[in-house]
């Protein structure tokens, strides 16, 4: 559970390291990995710096994803196509690579009960934003799946359009394997305080993982809980 805090121009350099050295050590002892992304904005130049790594072995990866909307599929509010769009933004998929898609334009209900069915056991890699309101994947703050302890997917309604969500619990939270939480900018500052010194929103639920913050995310927290690099 390592604090990074780096310098904003740092960030995505230093995430797209620590995702990428994982994705090596699993694959060390693994024959696949399972990575499963985070949605929203922040992640994007991250997932840009990935799609140019030469060492990544895309075709012994499977991609999940921690939580999507209910709008159709190209548009730019869908996670799963602005996330590919990032990873390769030719639209080449490298062979053997496997990506499972959340069917958010499907019932939720029944998109969230398939979904579960394709999750593996254990996630090995789980990538995770914050909201400015202390949600994590679409885990918002008050709703049902703060608390959820038998579904590993299910259905949302967000605090921000869209409203309908499809969102991992905290079961998948609390057993993946390497776990980064990452977040930028002073908008996120008083989400990460809460998070991870009040334990007050549902973010908290990755305290366990790594957090990677830039210097402005992280300027709530009190000076022992900055550890830089
Ligand atoms: C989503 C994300 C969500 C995101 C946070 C932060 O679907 O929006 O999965 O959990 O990580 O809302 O979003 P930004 O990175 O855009 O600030």
């Amino acid at each position: 559970m390592d604090r990074f805090i780096v310098d904003p121009v740092e960030f995505a350099a230093q995430a797209e390291r620590w995702i990428g050295d994982r994705i090596n050590l699993v694959l060390e002892s693994s024959r696949r990995c399972h990575l499963m992304l985070a949605g929203g904005s922040t992640p994007l130049p991250i997932y840009q710096r990935l799609a140019m790594r030469k060492d990544i072995p895309w075709s012994r990866i499977d991609l999940y994803f921690g939580d999507e909307r209910c709008v159709p599929v190209n548009t730019s509010e869908n996670n799963y196509t602005t996330v590919m769009r990032s990873l390769f933004p030719d639209g080449d998929r490298p062979d053997g690579m496997n990506v499972y898609r959340m069917c958010g334009e499907e019932n939720p209900d029944k998109a969230a009960e398939v979904y579960e069915l394709v999750l593996p056991e254990r996630i090995d890699i789980l990538l995770l934003g914050v909201g400015d309101d202390g949600h994590t994947a679409s885990i918002f703050p008050g709703s049902a799946a703060v608390d959820e302890e038998k579904r590993r997917v299910m259905p949302a309604i967000a605090a921000k359009p869209p409203l309908q969500r499809l969102t991992i619990t905290p079961l998948v939270i609390q057993s993946a394997r390497y776990l980064l939480v990452m977040v930028q900018g002073e908008g996120k500052a008083d989400a990460v305080r809460r998070a991870l010194v009040d334990r007050s929103v549902p973010a908290a639920i990755a305290l366990d993982g790594d957090w990677m913050m830039d210097t402005q995310a992280a300027r709530a927290l009190p000076e022992d809980q900055r550890l830089g690099f």
